[in-house]
C-alpha cells in the first residue's frame, strides 16, 4: 500500500513538472488548466498525509501555495547600477561628444527602448534558473526567485548552446490591458486599485504568497547579460544568443551608426510607445562594442557607455466636471478633481488628487475649467495648472468644504498643518472603518482573509466598529452575510456574500493574529504619528501597554526619537476612556501586550553611542553590521547629524555625506576599525 502512494506521488510529480515546463517554457500545455489543478490538488493532498514521501522541490510547493515571509538579501556578484538620464537633444549631443572624445568615432550604438518596470537579475547554472534578484540598493537586492518563476516568458531552462553560467538582467512589467482587467478586478472584488503598472509589477514581485504572484499577469524583457565567458563581441549579438537560448529579448532594438541616426529612432519612439501594449519612459543608448565598453568604463554610479534618454511626461488636456472630498482614516480630508475621462499614455485618466486647500488655492482651479493633467513619477495623475483662456467669466472661485461629507460635523483645521480634519473620529464612517484597515494591513495584525470590502461589510452589518470587535465574532455572524456592492463602471450592483470557506479563514486570521508582536499591535491601534518604526521604539522602551498607557509625557520624549508631537499625541489617545477601553479589550481577547525579550546584548561597548552606516563593505553586509552595533549596545541612525558618534564607512561613501561628517567634525569608522572596536 504504502509503496503504491509513494509511487502515485513520484508519478504526479514528474507529470506535474512536464506540464509546468509545457506551460511556462514552451508555452504550450498540453492539458487543460482545470486537469491540471486536479492533479496539483490530488498531490498535496498525498503529500499533507504522506509527508515522508514529498519529493524535493515538489511543484505543490514550486507553483503555488508558496509563502515567502522575509525575503533573503543577497549580494549582487555585480553591482546593479543605473542609467544616466539625458532630457533633451543636447544633452544626448553632448554624451556622443564624451564618448567620441574618449574612443574616437569608428564605433555604433544601440538603441532600445526603456521599459518602465523593476530591474531583476536573473542566473542561470547549466541553464536552469537558480536565482532571481531584485535591484534592491545596487549592491544587494531581495531573493524573489519563487516569484520569478511564475512569469511565463521567463523560461526556467534555457535551451540551445548556453554558457555554463549566466545571469541576465532585464525588467519586469505588467502590460497595460492586463494591468486595467486585474484593477477592474480588484474594485469588483471590494479591493483597492493600483495606481500604474510599474508600481503593480513591483508590489506584485514582492508578494508573500507565491500563487497569488502566478495570478498576477507578469511579463519581462531582458537587455543584460552577465557572464565570464562572453564569446560574442557586441551588446546585439549577446542578446541575439539569449535569444536563441529562449530569454525574452525585445525585438524593437537597433543598430545607429551615428547619433543623428540615434535621434531619428527617440523620434519614432516618441510618437509610437502610445501604441504599445506596455508602457515604456525613454530609450537606452548603448555603445554596441564590448572592447570599447571595457576602454569608456564606469563612473562611481553608472556606466559611460551607456545613457538613458526621458521622454517628457505626456500632459493632456481636460475638463473639470467637479470635486469630492474623501475623508481618511485620520479623519483628514483630501479634495479629489473628477475630470471628463481623457487619455493620458494609454490609461483613462478620470480622478487626480488636489491634495488640499492650499494646493487648490495656488492653483485657483474652478469647477468647469479646462485643466492640463500629467502623471508624475508616483503617477496618480496631478493637475498641473489651468487653461485661462477657456475659463467662464462667471465661474466662481473654489472654497473648500466646512462639513464632513460623511458625517456633516464641521472641519477643522489646525495651525500649521495643510490639512483640514473632521473631528467625529468614533461617529464618522470612513474614519471608523479606516482605522479597522490599518489594524489588520500587513505591517500590524495581517488580518489578510479581510480587506476593505470586508471591512465595510461587517460595519454595515453593525458587527464591528472598532478593531476590538473583531475578537468577538462568530463564524455563525459571519456565514452567508452579504452586501450589495455598486460596480461605478457599469452602474450595476451586485450581491457579494461571504461563504463558509471565507468565513472560517476570517476567523481563523483572527485567531492567527494573536500571536502578532506588541510593537505590531500597538502600530496597528493607529495612534497618530506613531508609525511602525515609533511603534518599536516605545515597544521596546515601555515593555508593555499599561506602562505605556500610564506614561506622561515627559516618559515619552525621554525615549529616543520621540519628540512632542508624538509625545503628546500618545498622551492624547490614551485620555480617551473609549480608547483605553478599546486597549484593554484587545489584552483581555490575548492580543500580544508585551514586548518579547530580545537576545542579551553582547557587550556595551557602544552603548549610547549613535551609528550611521554607509557605503559598500566587503567582510559583512551592511545589515549584518547594523546588527552588530545593536548588539553592543549602539543604535543606528539614518543621516549624519552633530549627535552622530561615527560614521562606520564603506567604500563608495558618498562624497556629500564624507564632507558632512567632516564638517561636524563626526569620526570615520573603517570596516576592520569597527571589527577591532567591538571585539578588542
Ligand atoms: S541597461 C548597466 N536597458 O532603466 C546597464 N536598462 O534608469 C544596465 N531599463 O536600471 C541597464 N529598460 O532598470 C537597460 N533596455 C534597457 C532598459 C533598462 C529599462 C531600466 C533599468 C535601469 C534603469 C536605468
Amino acid at each position: 500500500m504504502s509503496q503504491e502512494i509513494q509511487n502515485t506521488i513520484i508519478t504526479l510529480t514528474e507529470s506535474l513538472r512536464k506540464h509546468n515546463y509545457d506551460y511556462y517554457v514552451l508555452a504550450m500545455p498540453t492539458i487543460s488548466d482545470r486537469e491540471f489543478d486536479a492533479q496539483l490538488k490530488e498531490l498535496e493532498r498525498l503529500e499533507a498525509a504522506y509527508p515522508q514521501y514529498k519529493q524535493a522541490n515538489s511543484p505543490t510547493s514550486v507553483v503555488g501555495g508558496e509563502i515567502t515571509k522575509d525575503f533573503n538579501t543577497v549580494k549582487h556578484d555585480v553591482p546593479m547600477l543605473s542609467l544616466g538620464n539625458t532630457y533633451s537633444k543636447e544633452e544626448l549631443y553632448d554624451f556622443d561628444n564624451r564618448v567620441k572624445k574618449l574612443i574616437g568615432d569608428q564605433f555604433e550604438y544601440t538603441c532600445e527602448l526603456k521599459f518602465d518596470g523593476l530591474a531583476i537579475g536573473i542566473k542561470y547554472k547549466n541553464g536552469v534558473l537558480t536565482q532571481a534578484l531584485t535591484r534592491g540598493d545596487g549592491v544587494q537586492g531581495d531573493d524573489v526567485t519563487t516569484n520569478v518563476k511564475t512569469i511565463r516568458s521567463i523560461p526556467h531552462k534555457l535551451v540551445g548552446n548556453y554558457p555554463e553560467e549566466v545571469e541576465v538582467r532585464g525588467e519586469i512589467f505588467m502590460h497595460r490591458k492586463a494591468f486595467a482587467k486585474m484593477n477592474s478586478d480588484r474594485v469588483a472584488a471590494g479591493e483597492k486599485p493600483f495606481a500604474n503598472p510599474r508600481n503593480s509589477a513591483a508590489g506584485t514581485i514582492k508578494m508573500q504568497e507565491q500563487s497569488e504572484v502566478a495570478k498576477r499577469p507578469l511579463d519581462a524583457f531582458l537587455y543584460h547579460i552577465l557572464g565570464d565567458e562572453k564569446e560574442f563581441k557586441t551588446h546585439n549579438g549577446a542578446l541575439l544568443k539569449a535569444k536563441a537560448w529562449g530569454l525574452p529579448v525585445n525585438d524593437d532594438m537597433r543598430i545607429a551608426k551615428t547619433i543623428d541616426e540615434v535621434w531619428a529612432f527617440i523620434e519614432t519612439w516618441d510618437k509610437k510607445r502610445k501604441d504599445l501594449s506596455y508602457d515604456i519612459d525613454g530609450i537606452v543608448i548603448k555603445v554596441n562594442d564590448f572592447n570599447l565598453q571595457h576602454d569608456l568604463g564606469f563612473t562611481a554610479k553608472s556606466p559611460r557607455w551607456a545613457i538613458a534618454y526621458k521622454f517628457e511626461t505626456e500632459r493632456a488636456s481636460t475638463k473639470l466636471e467637479s470635486i469630492s472630498y474623501q475623508v481618511g482614516r485620520t479623519g483628514a480630508v483630501t479634495p479629489v478633481a473628477n475630470l471628463e475621462p481623457v487619455l493620458l499614455l494609454g490609461t483613462t485618466v478620470k480622478r487626480a488628487s488636489l491634495h488640499n486647500a492650499d494646493v487648490i488655492a495656488e492653483l485657483d482651479v474652478r469647477v468647469g475649467d479646462t485643466v492640463f493633467v500629467e502623471k508624475g513619477g508616483e503617477i496618480i495623475p496631478k493637475i498641473v495648472g489651468v487653461n485661462l483662456d477657456e475659463r467662464a467669466n462667471t465661474s466662481p472661485p473654489t472654497t473648500f468644504i466646512h462639513e464632513c461629507p460623511e458625517c456633516s460635523t464641521t472641519l477643522i483645521r489646525k495651525e500649521g498643518e495643510a490639512a483640514h480634519y473632521c473631528p467625529n473620529e468614533n461617529g464618522c464612517p470612513p474614519q471608523i472603518k479606516g482605522r479597522i484597515e490599518h489594524f489588520i494591513s500587513r505591517k500590524a495584525l495581517n488580518i489578510d482573509s479581510l480587506g476593505e470590502g470586508k471591512i465595510s461589510m461587517l460595519f454595515d452589518a453593525g458587527l464591528v466598529s472598532t478593531p476590538a470587535d473583531l475578537f468577538d465574532l462568530s463564524f455563525d455572524q459571519l456565514n452567508g452575510l452579504s452586501k450589495s456592492v455598486l460596480n461605478e463602471e457599469t452602474g450595476e450592483t451586485r450581491l457579494i456574500s461571504l461563504r463558509e470557506k471565507s468565513a472560517q479563514k476570517i476567523i481563523d486570521g483572527i485567531q492567527a493574529s494573536k500571536e502578532i508582536s506588541f510593537d505590531r499591535v500597538l502600530y496597528g491601534i493607529g495612534i497618530r504619528f506613531v508609525g511602525s518604526t515609533v511603534a518599536k521604539k516605545l515597544a521596546e522602551h515601555f515593555k508593555n501597554i499599561h506602562a505605556l498607557m500610564e506614561a506622561e509625557l515627559e516618559a515619552l520624549v525621554n525615549v529616543d526619537e520621540i519628540g512632542d508631537k508624538i509625545g503628546q499625541s500618545v498622551v492624547d489617545y490614551f485620555e480617551i476612556s473609549a480608547n483605553r477601553e478599546m486597549v484593554e479589550r484587545l489584552v483581555a481577547a490575548g492580543l500580544q501586550m508585551e514586548q518579547e525579550e530580545g537576545e542579551a546584548p553582547l557587550s556595551s561597548k557602544l552603548e549610547g553611542m549613535k551609528v550611521v552606516v554607509s557605503g559598500v563593505f566587503t567582510q559583512f553586509s551592511r545589515n549584518e553590521l547594523k546588527a552588530e552595533i545593536e548588539k553592543h549596545g549602539g543604535q543606528n541612525v539614518g543621516s549624519i547629524s552633530a549627535k552622530t558618534s561615527f560614521v562606520l564607512a564603506g567604500e563608495n561613501m558618498g562624497p556629500a555625506k564624507l564632507e558632512k561628517a567632516e564638517k561636524l567634525g563626526v569620526r570615520i569608522v573603517s570596516e576592520q576599525e569597527f571589527i577591532e572596536m567591538i571585539n578588542g
